[in-house]
């Protein structure tokens, strides 16, 4: 089965790149290598002994994948590729409804030129808003307050309407939760460029000695201990989530919507002390005042792909924090640039 997996060179995309392949499926990666490095290539082939097919370009020019299309026999596509900075998205709006928005209507439109009718997309937890209430559910009301967010809910929109007109396209939205961890081998992992934006490689920065302390924006919030609660997903369920997606809806045509997460929330002071009993090393960190925008607490009811897609998240807090903590020892400053 060849799949082609845009942004497959990413943090999400190159671990269920490593799933596929160990599932006996082919990836075929497109990637502008806009925030990866191509060097994530010998880290798949190192861990699985099969180096996938690689396309550098970029998911907005239609003749380049026409072209891919074309050169392989493609089943599915999951994509992965965009961009995801919630700040960065205020400031450049336009790149992101452009990269967000425009690069999957073109990708959808190379599709259809090609027959191909199965696509699984990354969406996120952010299409929820503000939710009234948690566990969050599929059928609970969508709303966006930045620009990534609405980039997601209208695509997930288009999505929905491109469904309704070609009702024989399999079309299924993933809602991911928080995604952190790392491959168990600790040779591949999320490699933010510059200051980390998520809570995760944060902490793992400041536990190696790269940061200082970790900024904990509020601890006035109704929740355990007044920090935010999230959701964490290890890597490598949410991977497997994309294969179960694939096995089970990506031949039924409809539009299916999954909710991605453990059904578990912890604390940003649960988090920093799960880290920290990992990797043996206290994290500083310093109370700070709420990041703009955030929201008290926030996870997933993910019963609907546990009886659907005979999928559920596997992996513990322990598994998410000692294999970050792995990656980030083996590799202080993420992937080699060649
Ligand atoms: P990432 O930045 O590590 O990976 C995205 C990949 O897409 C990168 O390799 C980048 O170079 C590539 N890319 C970007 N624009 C492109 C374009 N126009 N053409 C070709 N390639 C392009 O991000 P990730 O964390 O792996 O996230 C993958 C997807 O999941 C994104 O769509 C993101 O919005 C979504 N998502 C991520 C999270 C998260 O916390 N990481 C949460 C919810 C949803
Ligand atoms: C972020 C994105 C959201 C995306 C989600 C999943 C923002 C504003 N939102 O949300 O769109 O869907 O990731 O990937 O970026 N925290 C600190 N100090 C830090 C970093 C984070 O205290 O330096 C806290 C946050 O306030 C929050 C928790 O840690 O309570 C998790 O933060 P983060 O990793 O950014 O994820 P989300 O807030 O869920």
């Amino acid at each position: 089965m060849r799949i082609l997996v845009t942004g497959g060179m990413g943090y999400i995309g190159s671990h269920t790149c490593v799933q596929l392949i160990e599932a006996g499926m082919m990836p075929i990666i497109v990637d502008n290598l806009y925030n990866s490095k191509k060097s994530v290539l010998a880290r798949i082939e190192m861990l699985t002994g099969v180096m996938p097919t690689f396309y550098e370009g970029d998911i907005r020019d239609r003749a380049f994948l026409d072209k891919v299309l074309a050169e392989n026999n493609v089943e599915s596509v999951i994509h992965f590729a965009g961009l995801k900075a919630v700040g960065e998205s205020v400031e450049k709006p336009l790149e992101y409804y452009d990269n967000n928005v425009h690069g999957t209507l073109v990708l959808v439109e190379a599709m259809r030129a090609a027959e191909v009718n199965s696509l699984i997309f990354s969406s996120s937890a952010t299409v929820y808003g503000d939710p009234a209430s948690v566990p969050i559910m599929e059928d609970f009301p969508t709303s966006a307050t930045n620009p990534y967010g609405r980039s997601k809910l209208m695509v997930e929109n288009c999505l929905t309407d491109i469904h309704k007109a070609h009702p024989e396209m399999s079309i299924t939205l993933l809602r991911y939760f928080n995604p952190v961890g790392s491959h168990k081998s600790g040779e591949m992992g999320e490699d933010p460029q510059g200051m980390p934006n998520n809570l995760m490689p944060f902490i793992s920065q400041v536990a190696v000695g790269r940061r200082g302390y970790l900024p904990v924006f509020g601890d006035d919030y109704p929740t355990v201990d007044g920090t935010g609660v999230r959701d964490y997903i290890h890597v490598v369920d949410l991977a497997d989530g994309h294969l179960a997606a694939l096995n089970y809806k990506g031949k039924e045509a409809g539009l299916h919507i999954y909710n991605l997460g453990t059904g578990h929330g912890f604390s940003v002071l649960q988090m920093v002390d799960a880290f920290s009993e990992a990797a043996g090393v206290e994290v500083a960190y310093q109370v700070v005042p709420r990041r703009p925008g955030d929201i008290a607490e926030c996870w997933a009811d993910p019963t609907k792909a546990k009886t659907e897609l005979y999928w559920e998240a596997r992996r513990t807090i322990e598994d998410m924090t000692a294999d970050t903590w792995r990656w980030q020892l083996n590799n202080p400053n993420g992937y080699p640039d060649v």
